[in-house]
């Protein structure tokens, strides 16, 4: 089955209202990429200009984080209603920076992915084990256990993105065939729970990606695309991840 990529930017707690610059070069480079969905991420404050400036371009706007509620009493969240009526068509849930930080359960996260179905977004559901759990060869049971726990029970405008922790900002990567493993785990786990529909979604590989690696995870057998962190802050770094796609 052939899944559209996508190349998603997650800016993290990065960009100021100037940053609209490096958006306008990402827009104008995706232009020129004809085959690649091209997705930034940037913080809660810049959607709704990011999203005015993306409108009727290639380029969509995403949040990083959703609420699980739609409105309400609660102090400093937003939810997937005010990310849609913003202009974001997609959110980030569960980022393992959240799950860590903010203690995210899988429990936590399945309920913001179905917030986001709620709202119309697409949830991309990050997942991915910690170093010391695949020292100890528990690598599939963690990963197979978030998806499990992590994902809604229909997977229509869901997008995964398998993230080792050990691999987040660290420089550090797994082999391609270590990707090609679990890529393949989760593919066959999407399969089994969701028949037709675990093939069409995209599985994206994040951690680390740069331009220099981005040929080498991402043309491993489904991978569908790349969750990019810090080199997603340099229009030039991201286009060309983005250009293994061309
Ligand atoms: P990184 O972050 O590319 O900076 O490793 C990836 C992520 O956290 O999504």
């Amino acid at each position: 089955m052939a899944r559209r990529p996508l190349v998603a930017g997650n800016w993290k707690m990065n960009g100021l209202r100037a940053s609209i610059g490096e958006l306008e070069k990402i827009i104008a480079g995706a232009r020129k990429l004809g085959n690649v969905d091209v997705m930034v991420c940037p913080p809660a404050t810049l959607i709704a200009g990011f999203a005015a400036a993306s409108r009727g371009t290639s380029v969509t706007i995403g949040g990083q984080d959703c609420h699980a509620l739609a409105a309400g009493a609660h102090t400093g969240d937003i939810s997937a209603e005010m990310l849609h009526d913003a202009g974001a068509t997609a959110v980030i849930v569960g980022h393992s920076e959240r799950r860590r930080g903010h203690g995210e359960t899988d429990a936590a996260v399945r309920a913001k992915a179905l917030a986001a179905r709620r709202a119309g977004l697409t949830a991309v559901i990050c997942l991915g084990e910690q170093r010391a759990e695949r020292d100890a060869g528990r690598t599939r049971q963690v990963v197979g256990a978030q998806l499990d726990g992590s994902l809604p029970d229909d997977a229509e405008h869901v997008v995964v993105a398998y993230e080792p922790v050990w691999a987040i900002g660290t420089g550090l990567t797994p082999t391609p065939a270590d990707v090609a493993t679990m890529h393949g785990f989760i593919r066959e786990r999407m399969c089994s729970r969701f028949g037709a529909m675990g093939n069409a979604v995209r599985i994206l590989y994040g951690g680390s990606v740069k331009p220099a690696n981005a040929e080498d995870l991402l043309r491993v057998a489904n991978v569908d695309g790349a969750l990019v962190g810090g080199a997603s802050l340099d229009a030039a770094e991201f286009l060309a991840i983005a250009a293994v796609y061309r």
